[in-house]
C-alpha cells in the first residue's frame, strides 16, 4: 500500500526551496524511503548540474512524498491501532453489558425474597389441600414418628440420589449410645444405567448390594430365620402408598428411565434382589429429605426441617396432620406427618428468571419441572455461568476471534466425579499406553468408591492421594507421558471439594479463588474449556458471573426456608416462647460452597430479623439421609418388640 502511495505521489511539482528543506528536514527518513522500487530513479539519474538540479528537484519531490507517505503511513497505522482499539474496547464493554444485564436480572433484593418465601406459603397449602393442588406436590411420607435416640440394632440402607449411590450397615446402640458403627460403600453409576432400563438399574444396585453383604464377617449375620432390613432412601418424587411403597413420579437430576416411571420402585428393588438369591426386606422407603430428618432428629429433638442442597434440591417438614386435607387416614398418635415438599418444582412468577434460565430449562431432560431447582442446585449452576460465558465469547469475543469448542459442551461446568474424570483421561490419551493410564485411573475410581477411601472423607484428614498413583505409576514415571499423566490425576483432584468429588466443584474452585492473579480460574478455564493466555481481566468477569449465580441461588434457597418457617409459624417469636428450631441440612453444595452456604445464612437471617433468627439454627446434617433411613427402619421393623431367640 506503501508503494502505490509513493508512485503516485512522486511527479507533481513542487517549489525547490521547499522541497530542499524538506529533503533535509526528511534526511533520516530517506534511507527508508529508497528501499522503494519507485524511489530508485532518482539516484541514478544525478550526472551533471542541470541532472543534479533535476535531481535536486527530483529529490525534493520524492522527499516530500516520503514525507506524505510517512505521514500516512503512520496515521494509517495509529487509525487501525485506535480502529481496533475502539473494536476491543467496544467489544469489552458489550461483555461487561451482558454481565450487568445478567446481574439486573438475577436480582433478590429481600423484598423480592419476601414475596418468594409468600408464594411458597401460599403453594405449600394448595399442595396439602388436594393431590395435584400445586406445583409442589407436598408428598405424604408416612413417617409419624421421628426417631427418638433409642433405636437399637443391626441394620442396611441404600441411598440412590445421584452419579453415585451408597450402601451402608448401621449398627444403633439404644439409648446414651447412639450410632455404635458405620460401614458404607460407594459406587457410580455408569452413565447408561441413568437413561436405560428400570431392569438393568435395580439390577447393579441389586448386585453392589449382595457384594456388599457377601464380603461382610459372621458377625453380621442375622440369626437364623431371620431376614436383613433396609431402608431404601431414593431422592426423586415417589408417591407413597405406605413406609415401604410407593411409585415413581418422574426422574430429575438427570436420570431418565422411562418404564420405571409410575412403577413402586419397592417392587422394583425386590425383583432384583430376588433375581441373586439375596434374602433382604425393604423396610422403609424414604426421600433423603426425609432421611436427613430423622438422622437430624436422631441427634437433636429440635430438628424441624430438612433441607438438601446439592446435585438437586429439595426439602421436608414436620406438618400436624390435622393441617393437612388430603390425608385421609387415621390422624396418627404423635399428631405429627412428615411432608416431603419436593420444592425444587416449586415455581412462581417472583422467581428471578433469564433467558439462560428459559434456555437450559427448555433444553433440559424436563423441561418446564424442577424450576426452582434449576436456579439453586449443583446440576445446574455452573450450566448457567457457562451460558452466560458463551453469550459473551459469541457476541463480544471474549475470549477472542472465535468461540472455544469446550464452551459449547452443555454441562461442561457441572459436577465431575469420578466418571467424568476418567471420560477426560480417555479423551486426552491416544496412543496404547491408554489402557495403563485408564487402569490406573480404575483404581483411583475402585479405591474412591472403597469404603478405604469414605472414611477417610468422614474425618477432615486430607486425603493421601498421591498413594494411589504413586503405586501404579512407579515403573511409568520414565516417561513424560505418565508423569503428565501422574500431575493431571493429582491436580485434578487436590481441591477440596473434588476430594469428596462434591457438587460443582469447578465453580466453586473459580469463586473462593483468593490468589492475586486468578490463578485457579486460569488454571480451570485452560484445563475444563481449554481456554489458555486468559487476562486477570478477563478472570474477574468470571468470577463475577460465579458470584451473581451462586448469590442468587443461595438467597433464593434462604427464601424457601423462611416459606416452611412461615407455614409452620416460626418465622417470628410469640410471646414467651423461647423454642428453637433447628432446619437439618445436607448436599454438597452446602457442605463444600462456603460462600453459597455463608450466603444463604447471612440471608434468612436478614429474612427473619435479630429476634426470630435467634430461635432458628441451621445444623448441617452430615449425612444424615443414610443413618436416617437405617434409624426409620429400625422404627418399622417387622421384629420390633419381637426377643431374638
Ligand atoms: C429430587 C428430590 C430430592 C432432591 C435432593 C430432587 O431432584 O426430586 O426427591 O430430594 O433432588 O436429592
Amino acid at each position: 500500500m506503501l508503494g502505490c502511495l509513493i508512485s503516485f505521489l512522486t511527479p507533481k511539482a513542487t517549489p525547490l526551496s521547499f522541497s530542499q528543506n524538506v529533503l533535509f528536514a526528511c534526511a533520516p527518513i530517506r534511507s527508508t524511503i529508497s528501499h522503494f522500487p519507485h524511489s530508485n530513479p532518482i539516484w541514478v539519474s544525478s550526472h551533471s548540474g542541470q541532472s543534479l538540479r533535476l535531481c535536486r528537484i527530483r529529490m525534493g519531490k520524492v522527499a516530500v512524498g516520503a514525507a506524505v507517505v510517512c505521514a500516512a503511513a503512520v496515521c494509517a497505522a495509529a487509525a487501525l491501532v485506535v480502529r481496533h482499539r475502539m473494536i476491543s474496547s467496544g467489544k469489552w464493554a458489550r461483555a461487561v453489558a451482558i454481565l450487568k444485564e445478567f446481574e439486573d436480572k438475577c436480582g433478590t433484593p429481600i423484598v423480592k425474597l419476601r414475596q418468594v418465601a409468600d408464594a411458597m406459603d401460599v403453594e405449600m397449602h394448595a399442595g396439602l389441600a388436594s393431590e395435584g393442588g400445586s406445583k409442589l406436590n407436598m408428598l405424604i411420607s408416612f413417617v409419624d414418628n421421628l426417631p427418638t435416640g433409642d433405636e437399637e440394632g443391626l441394620f442396611y440402607a441404600l441411598d440412590l440420589g445421584g452419579t453415585n449411590f451408597r450402601v451402608l450397615r448401621v449398627h444403633l446402640g439404644g439409648k446414651d449410645k447412639g450410632v455404635i458403627g458405620q460401614e458404607f460403600e460407594e459406587v457410580s453409576i455408569p452413565p447408561h444405567l441413568m437413561t436405560g432400563s428400570s431392569d438393568a438399574l435395580f439390577d447393579f444396585i441389586a448386585a453392589a448390594l449382595a457384594k456388599f453383604v457377601g464380603s461382610e464377617s459372621e458377625g453380621f449375620h442375622p440369626p437364623p430365620g431371620r431376614q436383613r432390613e433396609l431402608g431404601f432412601t431414593f431422592s426423586f418424587p415417589v408417591r407413597q402408598t405406605s413406609i415401604a411403597s410407593g411409585t415413581l413420579i418422574k426422574w430429575t437430576k438427570g436420570f431418565n428411565i422411562e418404564d420405571a416411571v409410575g412403577e413402586d420402585v419397592v417392587a422394583e428393588l425386590t425383583k432384583s434382589l430376588e433375581k441373586i438369591g439375596l434374602d433382604m426386606r425393604v423396610a422403609a422407603l424414604v426421600n433423603d429429605t426425609i432421611g436427613t430428618l430423622a438422622g437430624g432428629r436422631f441427634y437433636n429433638q429440635d430438628v424441624i426441617a430438612a433441607v438438601i442442597l446439592g446435585t438437586g434440591t429439595n426439602a421436608a417438614y414436620v406438618e400436624r396432620a390435622h393441617a393437612i386435607p388430603k390425608w385421609h387416614g387415621l390422624i396418627p398418635k404423635s399428631g405429627d406427618m412428615v411432608i416431603n415438599m419436593e420444592w425444587g418444582n416449586f415455581r412462581s412468577s417472583h422467581l428471578p428468571l433469564t433467558e439462560y434460565d428459559q434456555a437450559l430449562d427448555a433444553e433440559s431432560l424436563n423441561p418446564g419441572e424442577q424450576i426452582f431447582e434449576k436456579l439453586i442446585s449443583g446440576m445446574y449452576l455452573g450450566e448457567i455461568v457457562r451460558r452466560a460465558l458463551l453469550k459473551m465469547a459469541e457476541e463480544a469475543d471474549f475470549f477472542g476471534d472465535t468461540v472455544p469448542p469446550k464452551l459449547k459442551v452443555p454441562f461442561i461446568l457441572r459436577d465431575r466425579p469420578t466418571l467424568f474424570l476418567l471420560q477426560q483421561i480417555e479423551n486426552k490419551c491416544e496412543c496404547d499406553q491408554t489402557a495403563v493410564l485408564l487402569k490406573s485411573a480404575s483404581f483411583f475410581q475402585r479405591a474412591h468408591s472403597s469404603s478405604i477411601i469414605s472414611k477417610f472423607q468422614l474425618s477432615s484428614e486430607p486425603l493421601p492421594l498421591f498413594f494411589p498413583y504413586v503405586l501404579f505409576s512407579l515403573p511409568l514415571l520414565q516417561s513424560s507421558f505418565s508423569l503428565s499423566l501422574f500431575l493431571f490425576l493429582s491436580n485434578a483432584l487436590t481441591q477440596d471439594e473434588e476430594r469428596k468429588a462434591a457438587v460443582t466443584p469447578d465453580m466453586s474452585a473459580m469463586h473462593h479463588d483468593t490468589s492475586s492473579d486468578l490463578r485457579v480460574v486460569g488454571y480451570k478455564l485452560k484445563d475444563i474449556l481449554e481456554i489458555s493466555n486468559t487476562s486477570l481481566k478477563m478472570r474477574k468477569i468470571v468470577v463475577e458471573l460465579c458470584d451473581i449465580v451462586a448469590t442468587r441461588g443461595a438467597r433464593l434457597a434462604a427464601a424457601g426456608i423462611l416459606g416452611i418457617l412461615k407455614k409452620i409459624g416460626r418465622d417470628t417469636v410469640k410471646v414467651g416462647e423461647k423454642q428453637k428450631s433447628v432446619i437439618a441440612l445436607d448436599g454438597g453444595l452446602f457442605e463444600h460452597y462456603t460462600k453459597f452456604r455463608v450466603c444463604l445464612e447471612s440471608t434468612l437471617k436478614e429474612l427473619l430479623g435479630v429476634e426470630a433468627a435467634e430461635t432458628i439454627v441451621i445444623e448441617h446434617a452430615n449425612d444424615g439421609s443414610g443413618i436416617g433411613a437405617a434409624l426409620l427402619v429400625a422404627s418399622n421393623s417387622q421384629y420390633l418388640g419381637v426377643e431374638e431367640s
